[in-house]
This record gives structure tokens, sequence and C-alpha cells, in this order.
């Protein structure tokens, strides 16, 4: 009789950035596998070790192993050359990327032209637009839905250039509908055509790695007995569905998302760990309830160096928004909570935190149907700050009495166990209680 493992998931429940590709990272030793099941390089996860930095958009945050497998799964999509530079940093650095990193067939590609027209369709958005990264995402995702994309395995087709060019040629007459100045459209601070150009010489890279059909890979795996760790991307208040509609991503960076965007089934999962910083950011427009205006929200900022990993756009900040932590605990049934950046709320004496929404006088626990058209008042408990570095400090015994307060206070509000307390960016600044 086969074994097969439970698989975990790690995904954010904010709007992304909590510190999944620390985490994971962290985590990595405890799995065989690591397989990112969603979103594209509008992702930015960051790893810092042995006093160096890494950000990775598209490859899994498992690849600074030797031991592990990374996945790119199904529901990813692809920029190759976005993956190719990622490859190159990679293995100027000494990761074997390519014995370690196996690629999905079924993963959508990002063309050039989707490129554009993300920048077109947020340049006729005008004030309303949605703050996207402009890497191609909404569109490579619409062209997913309404069966019109290119996948990784028509690279091996002879007609991929046929392909290739219809896609574009379809995409050049819509952006001409959005814009008068496609022409002045810049992808990567390139001219489309130059863009074009780098971006076929990227094929070669991708082509160069492993494809598989992951479904299989990743189901065998399981009834091997293999450990796998799904790596989610944005976060749940991103998510096309649940998150803060049309102020979204395209994907589903919920737990759903693991099941479409691996193959595996749903009774295959276990533990769902959801991270969460011990403040709120948001990066691009769109709704924040407890976002702060003022010198408080500029102070998280610079402790936070809250900057995107991504586009390096200032993060809005803002404090710990509990009705929107547990409404994504909800919808992603997670186990355990892992919780993010406390070092940086060191330098506060008091720590806000919302318990609930008061909307139109009336005090409230849920999302708002429409969170971009009300108007709400975040109602705040205050707690004790602990004033004092956490440097040095490597069990969850030895944090300040206030952090522990403060810990056990999400915990009560969530009923969800707190299994990891982040104090800094680098990997061993991290307190696993699993
Ligand atoms: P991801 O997209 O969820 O992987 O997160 P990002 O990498 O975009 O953003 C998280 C940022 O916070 C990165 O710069 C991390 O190095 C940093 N970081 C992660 N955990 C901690 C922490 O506990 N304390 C501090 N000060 N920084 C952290
Ligand atoms: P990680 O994985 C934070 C935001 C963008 C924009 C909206 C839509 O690093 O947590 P898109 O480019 O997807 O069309 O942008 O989503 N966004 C992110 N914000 N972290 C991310 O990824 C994000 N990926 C997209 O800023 O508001
Ligand atoms: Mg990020």
């Amino acid at each position: 009789m086969s074994i097969h493992m439970k698989s975990d998931v790690l995904l954010g429940l904010q709007w992304g950035d909590e510190g999944k590709g620390k985490i994971v990272d962290f985590l990595t030793p405890q799995y065989d596998i690591i397989a990112r099941f969603q979103g594209g390089p509008n992702a930015g996860h960051t790893i810092e070790f042995d006093g160096k930095k890494f950000v990775l958009h598209t490859i899994p945050s498992g690849i600074f192993s030797e031991k592990a497998t990374n996945v790119i799964g199904n529901g990813v999509i692809i920029d190759p050359y976005i993956l190719q530079k990622e490859i190159m940093e990679l293995e100027s650095a000494g990761a074997d990327v390519k014995g370690r990193l196996i690629v999905s067939s079924k993963a959508h590609l990002i063309l050039p032209s989707h490129r554009l027209l993300d920048a077109v369709y947020e340049q006729w958005k005008g004030k309303n637009k949605i703050g996207s990264t402009l890497k191609g995402i909404g569109p490579a995702y619409t062209d997913k839905v309404s069966r019109n994309g290119i996948r990784v395995g028509d690279l091996h087709n002879d007609d991929f250039n046929k392909k290739y060019e219809a896609a574009k040629s379809r995409h050049l007459k819509l952006a001409k509908l959005y814009s008068n100045d496609i022409e002045g459209v810049e992808i990567e601070g390139m001219s489309f055509d130059d863009y074009e150009k780098v971006w076929f010489g990227s094929l070669p890279a991708l082509k160069a790695l492993k494809h598989l059909d992951t479904a299989y890979f990743l189901n065998n795996a399981r009834a091997e007995g293999k450990k796998i760790l799904a790596e989610g991307a944005q976060g749940t208040m991103l998510d096309i569905d649940f998150g803060s509609y049309p102020f979204v991503t395209s994907s589903n960076t919920t737990a759903a998302g693991v099941i479409s965007g691996l193959g595996i089934p749903p009774s295959s999962v276990g533990r769902v760990y959801g991270i969460s910083k011990a403040y709120c950011t948001r990066v691009g427009s769109g709704p924040f309830p407890t976002e702060l205006l003022d010198e408080t929200g500029e102070k998280l900022r610079a402790e936070g160096r809250e900057f995107g990993a991504t586009t390096g756009r200032p993060r809005r900040c803002g404090w710990l928004d509990l009705p929107a932590l547990k409404y994504a605990i909800m919808i992603n049934g997670v186990t355990d909570l892992m919780l993010m950046k406390t070092d940086v709320l060191n330098v506060f004496d008091t720590i806000k935190v919302a318990v609930k929404y008061r909307i139109n006088g009336k005090e409230t626990e849920e999302i708002p149907y429409d969170l971009n058209q009300t108007d709400i008042e975040p109602v705040f408990t205050e707690l004790p700050g602990w004033k004092q570095s956490l440097e040095g400090i490597t069990t969850y015994e030895d944090l300040p009495e206030s952090l522990k307060n403060y810990i056990k206070f999400v915990e009560k509000e969530t009923k969800v166990p707190v299994t990891v307390v982040s104090t800094g960016p680098d990997r061993s600044d991290t307190i696993f209680r699993g």
C-alpha cells in the first residue's frame, strides 16, 4: 500500500509581501518538493541568508536547497525573459537551477504583447487603475480563460511561431483600441520591438529546462511518500474571487488555487500555513481599511523597509486588520499562523489592532461586498509595545512579555496557533514552534 503523504500549503493572508519567500526557504529542509501554483512574475519573494539577498519572481523559494525539487505548476504564468534573468542570477550564485527545477508543460506564457496590453489598459483606466505590476498578468490569464493562450508545451511544436504571430496581431489590434500611442509604451525599459527580440532570445533557456505534466509528477511523488509544500504568491485580499475586486490580481491566490494550479486532490492537503505581517501593507491601488496616512504609517514604512520587491514602489502601511485576517483564515482553512516582521514594531510604545469595522454607525466583523465604495471606520484596541530589540532571541520563551501577549491576543481572536514568529529578514531570524 502506498503512503500518499499529505501536501502542505503556505500562502499570504493579506495583500501580498507577507514574507512567503523567507518562510518557504526556511521550511524547505522539511520537504522534498516546493511547488508554485499560481501567479507569475508579479510576485517578488525575498530570501536572505549568509549575508546574501535574492528576490525570486517565478522560481519557487526552495531553489537554494540541494535536495528539494522545485516545480512551476500549470497554474503559474511564465515570462521567459524574466525567468532567464532569474536563472542566470541564481546560477552565478552557485545554485544548480536546471537540476532542481521542473516546469509544467501546461503553464501559460506571458508574451511581449500581453505586457503591452497591461500597460495600455492601465493608462486607459486613468485614476481607476489597479496599480498593476505591468508584468502582463491580467492579459495572459485572460487569454488562458478565453482559450487563446500559448503554453510551455507549445514551444516544442512546429506551429509555435504561427500561434505567436496570431496572438500578437490580435493583441496589437486590441491595444490600438485603447491607446493612440502604443509605440510609446516601454517594456523593461525597452521598445516593444527590442523587448520582443530579447524575449525570443530567452526562449532557449526555458526550453532547456525539464518540461513535464507536473500533475503526474506530483501525484506520483505523493504515492512514493514524498512531501510537497505548495508556495502561494500574492495574498488572499488580492484573490480574483475573494479579494478586494476589482483591485486584485487575476488568479486564485487562496487554497483553492492549489488544487487547480497543481492538479493534486483537495483530500491531499494537510497543513495550511497562513502568513501575515504583524501589521498590514498594500502596494498598488484599492481599499485598505486600516491604512495610516500619517507619520505612524511613515514610521512603519521606514522601520519595515516597505518598498516593493518587484517594482520598488513604496508600500502603503497600516495596523493589523483582524476582520480581514479572520476572513482570510476562513477562506483558506488556515491551520497555522506565521506572524512576520514583529521586529518592525519594536519602536512603538503601543500597538493598535483593528478588531471590528464600523460601517454606517454599525459594528461588524464581516468584510462588506464593496470594500471600495464603503466608508469603513476601523475599531481599534491598543496593546502595550515591548520597546526592545529582538536580535539574538531564538526561542519563543525568551521573547518580551508584551510581544508574547500580542501573539496570544492574535491567537485568541483568530483561534489559530501562531507557529512561526519572524524577528528579522534573515533565515536565522525565525522562531519555529511546530
Ligand atoms: P513575499 O512576497 O511574501 O515573499 O515577501 P517580500 O519578499 O515581497 O517582502 C517581505 C520583505 O520583508 C522582504 O524584504 C523580506 O526580506 C523582509 N522580511 C521578511 N520577514 C521579516 C521580518 O521578520 N522582519 C523584517 N524586518 N523583515 C522581514
Ligand atoms: P508577492 O507574491 C504585493 C498587486 C499589484 C496590484 C495588483 C494587481 O510578492 O506577495 P498584477 O500585476 O497582478 O496585475 O497587479 O496586485 N500585486 C502584488 N502586491 N505582492 C505581490 O506578490 C503582488 N502581485 C501583485 O501591486 O495592486
Ligand atoms: Mg513580494
